[in-house]
């Protein structure tokens, strides 16, 4: 269709489709090249409506196939909605051509088998869902056994509250302990979606707070300003929490057990370091790997070259 027939463009596509034509915004990111791109759009801006012509006008085009295509999303509602938009506009597309080759073939079958390759299903899903899944095909690269439990919220903070009640170390932080667990849930979720440990934030939090500490001290004024200097508080406050956030890992380690944001964590990671999962046509692993070895800077599992035949460091 591209190239002897020509590109369809997202106009003429909506034309067809008998959808509502696009705004020239929307025309800029359906036909967008395939690079890496970031669309900042608001509530009901036509966000959903916007992705589901770019997928379609993709297929149409032949530049990728609906199998090579993966839609996340933060929820369910999104993820289901943004599936069944793109199945109905994949099915009209290929009832579109079956039409038109019907017409054009001089009298043909005019169905849609012909184009049965439009409507295979595209993978849409949540961000969660995706990362779990992930990690139960492949995380046994990183050591990570399919027998993991998935914590509920309720069950990290039960590892969470059980770590802070048991912690016999010095702990410079005048707060409930209560507050403590929250913070250190949502510390551990935080340092896991930006992919590093607790020793490495504790030691930035202290860089920063350092360089503000040196910083601001003037010849008529000798200590920071009160902003200033809670600010400093608040950032040792959190660097003297990472040796909890680290037990709380240790923790959730010792259960065989993941909450989400490792999952997320563990997916990226995966994605990131064995070529062959973000590729996304990798055979997964077998479940378990007799010559699995522990690195031992990062104290995680790696597999085999058997099983991880394209690790990047
Ligand atoms: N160019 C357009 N012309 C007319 N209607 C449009 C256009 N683009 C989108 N719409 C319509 O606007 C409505 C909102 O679009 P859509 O659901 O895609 O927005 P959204 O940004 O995903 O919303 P939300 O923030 O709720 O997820 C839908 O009914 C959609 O069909
Ligand atoms: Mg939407």
């Amino acid at each position: 269709m591209s190239g002897a027939e020509g590109v369809i463009g997202a106009r003429e596509l909506a034309a067809v489709l008998g959808k509502p034509e696009p705004t020239d915004q929307q025309v800029a990111v359906i036909e967008a090249p395939l690079e890496p791109m970031l669309v900042v759009a608001g509530a009901g801006s036509g966000k959903t409506a916007t992705m589901t012509d770019r997928v379609v006008y993709l297929v149409a085009n032949e530049i990728v196939a609906p199998s090579e295509i993966l839609g996340l999303t933060f929820t369910r509602k999104a993820a289901s909605e943004l599936a069944g938009r793109i199945e109905r506009h994949l099915r009209a597309l290929a009832r579109w051509r079956a039409a038109r080759d019907g017409v054009e073939g001089g009298g043909g079958r005019g169905d849609v088998d012909h184009h049965a390759h439009l409507t295979e299903r595209p993978r849409i899903s949540t961000y969660n869902a995706y990362a779990g899944q992930l990690v139960n095909d492949h995380g046994v690269r990183l050591g990570i056994e399919a027998d993991q439990t998935l914590l509920s919220e309720a069950g990290r903070y039960q590892v969470a509250t059980q770590v802070v009640e048991r912690w016999s170390g010095d702990l410079d932080v005048a707060k409930a302990p209560i507050t403590v667990v929250r913070a250190v849930v949502t510390l551990a979720g935080e340092l896991a979606e930006h992919l590093t440990t607790p020793e490495a934030a504790a030691a930035e939090l202290h860089r920063i707070a350092d360089g503000l500490a040196d910083a601001l001290p003037t010849a008529r004024k000798k200590e920071p300003y009160a902003d200033v200097a809670k600010v400093i508080t608040s950032l040792r406050d959190r660097a003297s929490l990472m040796p909890l956030v680290a037990e709380f890992a240790a923790g959730k380690r010792a259960r065989a057990a993941m909450d989400f944001p490792d999952q997320v964590a563990a997916a990226a990671r995966l994605a990131r370091e064995f070529t062959v999962v973000g590729q996304g046509s990798a055979t997964p692993p077998a479940s378990s790997c007799s010559t699995s070895t522990r690195t031992p800077r990062s104290r995680s599992w790696r597999c085999c070259a058997r099983c991880s035949p394209t690790v990047t460091p």
